[in-house]
């Protein structure tokens, strides 16, 4: 159906890339030969079937009626039903092994593509917003489904069924061909205008579809701030306007459509009666028999169909060829994290030398010249204001990206030529909000190492002193905990992200402190789990806990993207500069920490 990724100028291609693409999509397919073949089979079964109709039907007339032989009839009514019967039985088959060829083509794109997006570095999701690649896989699929299931087997039995039809009429009668095909003219010109019409209007209804698309999403997505500000007519009034927009689009192609049916109808009964007409004469000269006459409309009938199915092939051909282009798109993009050939040392220090650094696809460096070293098992906290460029950081740590310049390692071996995977054992970010799947908290645990056993889940917990807490719950580490977590509290959150570190037992720790406040009870848990989970390991932590930057051996205060001041907690308070303000500002703030 119509794709909800408003991007027009990849939504057409011109014939030579629209011909690549699905070139390439047959390559693909190739598994699907044989499945392929036999519905192509079926469907030349089927259609002959259907033009052994008209022939037995004269045979019928002019060997049974005409010359008053019943024996000769009984035969035609009887192979007549029976070739019904067969084209029936052929026509179901064909559907049957065209859709299995589709579903299985489809399953293997779809496959394809997400295991190629889950591969992706972070930056690639930068530059794609999850809508995007959701509308990929869902929309543009949707699209390609269109062409492989009833595309291909319209095409395939449309351009049989013509061909043939055409054939057998020459061999029946060519003067009465030609009479009859004296619309086909009108017809041309007419499929010409069609197409161009319906192109545009189909695009006019994606573009509306999509409108209305995202003014529902923001609707129900943001409906806590519409709802606290009162908004909700303001966005009634929104979505009926883009309703508005996508009922007359949808109309306008409806129009579109109906006229050319009608004609394409209308020219099957011309060609008929034109038949009809000169067949008559060409009987009474006795140029022709009845039955040929009435076979011939017959086949002219049947012709018409076809060229109406064909000429809307031609814009479900477009969009999934645009479709899959967008697909290969993604097929086609490497991961940039690539994968080195060393493996990281079991302990050791982190350098960080000469670090600058600007996220893909824009301007400005939000990282320039940042140097630290952190000693084996050293603890270092990053402060800073607001947008200051921490988080970034602490990314770079842990290779989510590669910096621009410079170089981070670890143990003497620099990131980009370390294996991922044992990067992944290594070094563990936590991030400031951990993602939650669906299932159960022992499930999102196990998140960060699959093979992990219901007693290493239990012992990751303990570790972090928070066993006890989700002992609590009714089904313990399997409660479930519901789609991103609506069912966990804030601080219960932030104790299954660090058990998930705790799991991988990294040597060293990236931590970005969650900046949401919790209660004073679930705090203290909070940060006793993370001091255990700190203990023994390098930790670089994002603080925006005064009691997590107390307890850290150095502060490196990052400013604009820049190292302002490092330090001890001691040090920096004699420097008296911005980190003695912050501390001060806090040590008011907050009395008991
Ligand atoms: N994915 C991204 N693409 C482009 N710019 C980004 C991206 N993520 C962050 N930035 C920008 O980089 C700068 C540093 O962001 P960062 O998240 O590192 O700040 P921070 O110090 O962690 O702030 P906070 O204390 O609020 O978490 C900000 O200006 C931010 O807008
Ligand atoms: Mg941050």
């Amino acid at each position: 159906m119509w794709g909800m990724s408003g991007v027009d100028e990849e939504d057409r291609l011109d014939p030579d890339e629209a011909k690549r693409v699905i070139r390439r999509a047959a390559r693909m397919a190739a598994p699907f030969k044989r499945t392929v073949g036999g519905a192509v089979g079926f469907s030349a079964i089927n259609t002959l079937g259907l033009l052994a109709g008209p022939v037995i039907v004269r045979y019928g007339i002019d060997d049974g009626i005409a010359a008053g032989d019943f024996g000769a009839l009984r035969a035609a009514v009887i192979a007549y039903i029976v070739v019904v019967a067969c084209a029936y039985l052929a026509s179901r088959q064909q559907y049957v092994l065209v859709n299995r060829a589709g579903e299985g083509f489809l399953r293997l794109l779809r496959i394809r593509v997400f295991g190629h997006i889950q591969r992706q570095s972070l930056a690639f999701f930068d530059r794609n917003k999850s809508g995007v690649l959701v509308a990929r896989m869902t929309a543009d699929i949707e699209s390609m489904a269109e062409l492989v299931q009833w595309g291909l087997l319209q095409f395939v039995s449309a351009a049989l069924l013509v061909t043939f039809a055409l054939v057998l009429l020459v061999v029946l009668s060519w003067q009465l061909t030609i009479v009859a095909l004296l619309v086909l003219p009108v017809l041309v010109v007419a499929s010409r205008k069609f197409r161009r019409d319906s192109n545009a209007a189909y695009l006019d209804v994606r573009d509306n579809v999509g409108q209305n698309l995202s003014t529902l999403q923001e609707g129900i997505a943001g409906v806590r701030v519409i709802q606290a500000y009162a908004r909700e007519p303001e966005q009634t009034r929104r979505f009926e306007d883009s309703n508005r927009g996508l009922y007359r689009s949808h109309i306008h192609s409806l129009k579109v459509s109906t006229w050319f049916f009608g004609l394409v109808e209308a020219a099957g009964i011309i060609a008929a009666a034109l038949a009809i007409g000169f067949g008559g004469w060409l009987e009474n000269r006795g140029d022709v028999t009845i039955g040929t006459v009435i076979a011939v409309v017959l086949l002219v009938t049947q012709l018409f169909e076809p060229v109406q199915q064909l000429s809307q092939l031609y814009n479900t051909v477009q969009s999934s060829a645009a479709s899959l282009n967008k697909l290969f798109g993604i097929l086609d993009t490497e991961p940039d994290i690539g994968d080195g050939p060393r493996d990281l040392p079991a302990t050791g220090d982190v350098v960080v030398a000469g670090v600058g650094f600007r996220y893909p696809g824009t301007d400005a460096l939000v990282l320039s010249d940042i140097s630290i070293t952190v000693g084996d098992g050293e603890r270092l906290a990053l402060v800073g204001p607001t947008g200051a460029g921490k988080s970034t950081v602490a990314k770079l740590i842990a290779r989510l990206y590669d910096p621009t310049t410079g170089t981070i390692s670890f143990g003497g071996v620099d990131l980009r030529d370390a294996r991922i995977e044992s990067l992944r054992h290594r070094v563990v970010v936590v991030p400031q909000e951990g993602y939650l799947f669906g299932g159960t908290i022992a499930d999102n645990i196990r998140v960060a190492q699959a093979d992990a056993t219901d007693d290493d889940v239990r012992d990751a917990l303990r570790a972090i002193g928070a066993l006890s807490r989700f002992e609590e719950f009714e089904d313990g580490i399997h409660t479930e905990v519901r789609e991103r977590g609506s069912r966990l509290s804030a601080g219960e959150r932030q104790l299954v992200s660090l058990a998930r570190a705790a799991l991988v037992d990294p040597a060293v720790l990236v931590l970005d402190e969650a900046t949401s406040n919790l209660d004073p009870g679930t705090e203290a848990i909070v940060e006793q789990a993370l001091e255990s989970l700190m203990t023994g390991r390098t930790t670089i932590v994002v603080a925006h806990r005064l009691s997590t930057i107390r307890r850290a051996d150095r502060i490196a205060v990052i400013d604009h993207g820049q190292l302002t001041e490092l330090g001890t907690h001691d040090e920096l308070m004699a420097l008296g500069g911005r980190y003695a303000a912050l501390a001060d500002a806090w040590a008011k703030s907050q009395p008991t920490a």
